[in-house]
């Protein structure tokens, strides 16, 4: 199958979030398994020159607000799979990725010249893969240009939900000026008097998938629906629940080139050692037999934050380190700092986004929180699995999907969850954390249970296909 995937971010392009790691993997997976796919993405000021570029197209005449905007393309493979990099400096060129008042227009745009470079260039795609809000155009799109165009006329497209809480809202009124005038294109997007990107990929793709089965059921919910709940509904039997894979070729500590130590789960040696040099790196006293509870997140209000402020100071209480890495809410970064302040022998904070360090965490750690208000998917946990750092999460979307609460009795079970959005819920789990850490065989077995599971991402590529199959059929 010739499959295209299209998203505003990839790893190692650009990231943000899980949606970079996503992007970056699952072509590479497909072509793996046999299948022609290639990526298409914005090449932004952060997408630096080392992962070997070439020009693929010099001159890409793309039809833009009534006129010509001279587009570029460069081409690189240095994620595993062919991909096309749309160069237009003045909506990508920016201090960071996202964030704009005209985000909504970076993004019309980017999906405008990413079907115009695939028109151009080859056999159409049996398959447009396209991910949140930031490509809702292009299902729009490919539906209206398919009774125009014999090339479009076999596409199918596939649009995956990571986050239904961002939904690129603005202005119905600019909707002409991107090229959307017909009544069938102003009615995809059109949700309560305003124009949705999100909405308009939810209610025109083919297909429609997200990234954990859990994530599925709960977007159907009032609660959870961000207003398009009803729509989700409308369209639930044509949608489904693929969860995340992890790519081993980053993510794995037998080979990972950001540790200074390797290990397997047939000799746990290494992360000994890595939890030395993660001390030594935040200066903290090193005491290897104390537990390091550990978050790696972006600090927004979806990852239960707040809980994490209740519970720090139990964690502290006894005697355990506390790390963390992140950025986002200065009301939760400078609650970090003064805590660091505070407690400088216990805690070790970075405020930013530093992609070593999180490897060195995930190595370097005993307990991973995640105590999410919701989780579409979440891959922190996955990587915490492979790492042999136990995870407290609470039961949402994939983390209720991949974290399995640890049965002291049978020793099944790989971390620890609790479901209500409450402090004493969640400390409960900790403190079953800290007695089974206390018991090294215990410990061990749990590390165990993790490491051995296969969360491959060939895994979820397979089932993509099935769904590319079903789109198709
Ligand atoms: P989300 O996409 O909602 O942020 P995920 O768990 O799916 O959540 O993915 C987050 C990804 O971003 C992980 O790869 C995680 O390691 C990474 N990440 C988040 N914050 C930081 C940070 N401050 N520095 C480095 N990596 C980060
Ligand atoms: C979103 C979600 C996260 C998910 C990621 C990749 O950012 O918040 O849960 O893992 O997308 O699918």
């Amino acid at each position: 199958m010739r499959i295209a995937v299209i998203s505003a971010e990839a790893v190692p392009y650009s990231k943000t979030g899980g949606l970079g790691d996503v992007a970056g993997a699952l072509p590479k997976a497909l072509r793996q398994i046999g299948h022609d796919a290639f990526l298409i993405t914005p090449c932004y000021w952060q997408t630096k020159g080392e992962h070997l570029w070439r020009t693929a197209v010099d001159y890409l005449p793309v039809e833009w607000r009534g006129g010509i905007y001279p587009a570029k393309v460069f081409y690189s493979e240095a994620n595993g799979s062919p991909t096309f990099l749309i160069d237009a400096p003045s909506y990508f060129h920016r201090d960071s990725i996202y964030g704009y008042r005209e985000d909504h227009e970076r993004f019309a745009f980017f999906n405008h010249a990413a079907l115009t470079l695939i028109r151009r260039f080859g056999p159409a795609p049996d398959i447009v893969h396209l991910n949140d809000w930031h490509t809702g155009f292009a299902a729009v799109e490919i539906a209206h240009l398919r009774y125009w165009e014999n090339y479009w006329r076999n596409t199918r497209t596939v649009f995956s939900i990571h986050n239904l809480a961002y939904q690129g809202v603005f202005d119905a009124g600019e909707l002409w000026k991107f090229g959307f005038s017909s009544d069938f294109e102003r009615n995809a997007f059109l949700s309560n008097g305003a124009a949705s990107a999100m909405k308009a990929g939810l209610s025109t793709a083919d297909m429609l998938s997200t990234v954990s089965r859990t994530y599925g059921y709960e977007m159907q919910t009032h609660e959870n629906g961000y207003g398009l709940d009803w729509l989700l509904r409308q369209r639930s039997n044509k949608l489904f629940g693929i969860v995340n894979g992890v790519d081993f070729d980053v993510w794995n500590p037998e080979t990972d080139t950001e540790l200074p130590h390797h290990y397997s789960k047939f000799d746990l040696s290494g992360k000994r050692e890595n939890k030395r040099a993660l001390l030594d790196r935040f200066s903290l006293p090193i005491d290897l037999d104390r537990p390091i509870f550990a978050s790696v997140t972006r600090l927004t209000s979806q990852k239960g934050i707040e809980l994490i402020q209740e519970v720090v100071w139990d964690i502290l209480a006894t005697g355990a380190y506390f790390i963390s890495l992140g950025s986002g809410d200065k009301s939760y970064e400078n609650f970090f700092q003064k805590l660091r302040d505070t407690v400088p022998n216990q805690v070790g904070i970075y405020t930013g986004y530093n992609e070593s360090l999180a490897h060195l965490i995930e190595a370097g750690a005993d307990m991973f929180l995640m105590p999410s208000r919701f989780e579409p998917c979440g891959l922190n946990q996955m990587y915490s699995l492979r790492y042999g750092t136990i995870p407290i999460v609470r039961a949402v979307g994939g983390l209720e999907d991949t974290v399995h609460d640890f049965n002291a009795l049978d020793g099944s079970g790989n971390g620890f969850k609790f479901k209500e959005f409450r402090a004493d819920k969640f400390l409960e789990k900790i403190y079953e954390a800290l007695f089974a850490y206390a018991e090294p065989e215990t410990w061990r077995k749990l590390q165990l249970n993790g490491m051995s599971e296969d969360h491959s991402w060939e895994n979820a590529a397979r089932k993509y296909i099935q769904l590319y199959q079903l789109a198709r059929s």
